[in-house]
């Protein structure tokens, strides 16, 4: 199994199968309009699954399917039932905003979906509206009332902001231990296409535990060692939640995860500038044989650590100009799938 740089395996694949959003949240999407890759571009079921075995060939042995927002994509449950037939693959997530799953999940768990995170930022209507700029909580709520008994060990993400959200800790808690859901709470990060952010509007992580101890009491860590982004902790009545301190604490050493947008690029970091066009190689005539061994060159060669970089560079403002980002819409969280 190859590695990197710094030691690192490459485990886990997330799989951005379209970079269209019905959601505009505002630490992702904040803009009015956006530049969407051409639809001729977008890589067929079938690509797909040729590019996954070459990435199950080098040790992955995760994929999550991202977007924008993976259930717009035509025929989901066809590429997850392909995708599902591997052995080698043990672990087959998804992680969505919700509001097409209760139409979905029961035919995603067909199809043999494992394990599903909905991203949740807030659990009131008027706020949900101003900051995801559709009025959608309910179809939401709907979405993972029906997801749950499908899928135990259901996961709910949520970016916090300070000044937006941030009063809200203690009802997520509540809220993930009525579906027997686990909470993961979000430092914002100043990727893609987070225009709005600043270090200001950031609740770093020490600041939630805080929080979340003056209102439940003791917390314990759990000590684990993975190269999971979370770190996780149990609350006295046996509620597990975690924190993703991406941008005050983060993991790069341990980071075991590259990026497929739907058109073909491979991202070594979420921070990364540049990709490898794997569409371009397929479509160009590249043999299955070429294309694992410029795969395997090049995770031989990375040694990426985009958010540590970030935190060394000290005064930080959002990170890449909007013109930039016109210009090449890859630098997108929504393209690269959070
Ligand atoms: P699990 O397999 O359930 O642990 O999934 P996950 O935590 O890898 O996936 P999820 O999509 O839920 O990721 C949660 C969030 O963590 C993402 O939306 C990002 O905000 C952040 N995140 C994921 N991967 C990275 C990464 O490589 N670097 C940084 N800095 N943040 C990441
Ligand atoms: N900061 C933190 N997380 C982000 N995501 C997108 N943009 C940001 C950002 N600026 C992640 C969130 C969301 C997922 C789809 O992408 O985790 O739930
Ligand atoms: Fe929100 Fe996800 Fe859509 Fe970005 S891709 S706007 S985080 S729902």
């Amino acid at each position: 199994m190859p590695l990197d740089q710094l030691d690192r395996p490459l485990r886990n694949l997330r799989v951005s199968v379209t970079d269209r959003c019905n959601l505009r949240c505002s630490y992702c999407m904040p803009e009015q309009d956006y530049v969407w890759l051409p639809r001729e571009d977008i890589l067929h079921f079938e690509e797909i699954e040729q590019l996954v075995d070459l990435f199950l060939d080098l040790g992955v042995d995760k994929v999550r399917l991202t977007g924008g927002e993976p259930l717009l994509r035509r025929n989901l449950p066809d590429l997850v039932s392909r995708l599902a037939r591997r052995a080698r693959l043990t672990d087959l997530a998804l992680t969505t905003n919700g509001v097409l799953l209760a139409q979905q999940a029961a035919l995603l768990h067909d199809a043999g979906l494992h394990r599903i995170t909905v991203s949740l930022d807030t659990l009131q209507p008027d706020r949900f509206r101003q900051l995801a700029r559709y009025d959608e909580l309910p179809r939401v709520l709907e979405g993972i009332a029906s997801a749950a008994p499908f899928f135990p060990g259901l996961k709910i993400d949520t970016v916090v902001i300070r000044g937006v959200n941030d009063d809200e800790l203690v009802a997520m808690l509540e809220f993930g231990r009525h579906w027997e859901a686990e909470v993961r709470f979000i430092e914002y990060m100043d990727v893609g296409g987070a225009t709005h952010w600043s270090m200001d509007r950031v609740l770093p992580a020490a600041e939630m535990l805080a929080t979340i101890e003056r209102h439940f009491g003791p917390i314990t860590a759990i000590d684990e060692h993975s190269s999971a982004p979370a770190s996780r902790y149990r609350l006295s009545n046996g509620v597990i939640f975690g924190i993703i301190s991406s941008t005050t604490q983060p993991f790069c050493r341990t980071c075991d995860r590259s990026r497929l947008t739907a058109d073909g690029m491979w991202y070594l970091c979420l921070y990364a500038n540049e990709g490898l066009d794997l569409r371009q190689a397929l479509r160009g005539g590249a043999s299955i044989e070429e294309i694992r061994i410029l795969l395997q060159s090049r995770w031989e060669a990375r040694n990426d650590r985009g958010a540590e970089r970030r935190l060394e560079s000290g005064h930080r403002t959002s990170l890449i100009p909007l013109d930039t980002l016109r210009r090449d819409p890859h630098l997108e969280m929504h393209t690269r799938g959070g």
